[in-house]
């Protein structure tokens, strides 16, 4: 079967390897690229924590997302079906189950975010963001999120967005979605990142993209750049299980998974580049958290000449990158509805919208009105980000590696990266990424975890 064929299970599949590699990319570059990596550069003190996130998503990354491609692609099912197909009778399935919730609780808050998104497009293309004081936009991001109505609307029209495209299908919605936006969303990002280099203060926010300071190195900064690895690449979340089931048998994964990371920091470097240069020419620290792109960004924008196109181009960007990852989120739940519960993929995408939107909402709300209600500490929106990012997607991940590495073993390996004998990679080469996925990516998940839940 060669891409473009329908798939010999019957079920939708990607119609082209262009498509493939946009679709994976898409998925993998969203708001973890423009959000979170430009914040946690900050928070953790810029090149070194760069450095420390690149090898974690060669070394580590790599190998899972060769795991979760060997596991769909093998099974040509979905998250759960996928194992029970490998290993019937087994509890390996339980890895499955666990995938399917992680998406439940990342679709839940990152639509929240999504939706963050269209208030700020809005806002920008009302021209908002043109002049005004720093602090002000800080109350602006405070007060917008922790007031009720409006970001509850902001969710439902991000969320309706999402279920739109999934509605499609594989080939129909998220292929042709990503083909078309994911170029546009590189053109913006480049353009604003060749904006922010040439500033005339563009020297310090370069250097502390690229010059490394490893004093400011800790456990901590290790940490962060794992879980960063992990959410960025969307890995032990079932999503390169459920896409790489739609892959054809004839495409090279190796290939594919190493332009998918490249792509994917490439995407995280381009926004570091967007923003930090700026950043720095107006005097800001970049360690601000999660606000970085909601409070920083504008206000610099307002000091930018032209800055008020720049914000428009800036979280239409956002927008895009949140959206091609959230399709790939809830392609997880809707795969795995269609084949446990046999339901059409309509009924499948209402029942994930109406599930997803109750919780988004709470999620939203706990930054306001649901403030007070706390578990371990944490509100709905940080337990739920806490949850999947930092526990379900690296027992996943250690679970993926395990498996492939383990279960399926050696020879299942090689034939599945050589597409039986067809592709010729050096024996030495699939050995080396054997090892990776047999010892090293479960060794540095274990560590990791255990410093991270002592
Ligand atoms: N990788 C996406 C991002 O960077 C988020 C994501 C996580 C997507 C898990 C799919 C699955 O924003």
């Amino acid at each position: 079967m060669k891409s473009g064929e329908p798939s010999h299970t019957g079920r939708d599949a990607f119609g082209s390897s262009f498509g493939v590699l946009v679709a994976l990319a898409g998925s993998a570059v969203g708001l973890g690229n423009l959000w979170r990596f430009p914040y946690l550069v900050g928070e953790n003190g810029g090149a070194a924590f760069i450095l420390i996130y690149l090898g974690f998503v060669f070394l580590v990354g790599l190998p899972i997302l060769l795991s979760e491609f060997i596991i769909g692609r093998r099974s040509q099912a979905a998250a759960r079906g996928a194992f029970k197909v490998l290993a019937p009778g087994s509890r390996w399935s339980i890895a499955g189950v666990l995938a399917v919730l992680c998406c439940t609780l990342i679709l839940s808050f990152y639509s929240v975010v999504g939706g963050w998104g269209i208030e700020y497009l809005l806002k920008a293309l009302r021209f908002d963001f043109t002049s005004g004081k720093d602090a002000a936009f800080s109350t602006l991001f405070t007060s917008f999120t922790a007031s009720s109505w409006k970001p509850l609307l902001c969710h439902t029209v991000f969320l309706a967005a999402t279920a739109l495209i999934v509605v499609f299908g594989v080939k129909n919605g998220i292929e042709k979605f990503s083909k078309v936006m994911m170029p546009v969303l590189f053109v913006i990002m480049l353009g604003i990142a060749v904006r922010s280099l040439t500033l005339p203060d563009a020297g310090a926010g370069i250097d502390y993209l690229f010059r490394p300071d490893w004093s400011k190195v800790s456990a901590d900064t290790f940490l962060a750049a794992l879980g960063q690895a992990f959410f960025s690449l969307s890995l032990g979340s079932g999503m390169v299980i459920t896409y790489g089931s739609y892959v054809s048998r004839k495409e090279n994964i190796v290939a594919l998974s190493a332009k998918t990371a490249v792509a994917d920091t490439l995407f995280a470097l381009i926004a570091g580049c967007a923003i930090m240069p700026a950043v720095f020419a107006f005097g800001i620290s970049p360690g601000e958290g999660p606000g970085l792109v909601f409070i920083t960004l504008p206000y610099i924008f307002g000091q930018l000449p032209l800055g008020g196109f720049i914000a428009i181009l800036f979280f239409l960007a956002l927008l895009l990158a949140a959206l091609t990852s959230s399709i790939s989120v809830m392609e997880v739940i809707v795969a795995f509805c269609i084949e446990e519960f046999k339901l059409r993929r309509r009924a499948a995408v209402a029942l994930c919208f109406a599930v997803l939107w109750v919780l988004g909402c709470l999620c939203s709300l706990s930054m306001g009105l649901l403030g007070d209600w706390k578990v371990f500490g944490k509100t709905i929106f940080d337990l739920f980000d806490f949850v999947s990012a930092n526990v379900l997607m690296l027992v996943g991940g250690l679970l993926v590696v395990l498996f492939a590495g383990w279960k399926l073993g050696r020879k299942v390996v090689h034939d599945e990266l050589t597409n039986s004998g067809a592709l010729r990679i050096p024996e030495w080469f699939l050995d080396t990424l054997l090892f990776l996925i047999r010892y090293l990516a479960p060794a540095a998940i274990a560590v990791i975890a255990i410093f991270q839940w002592i």
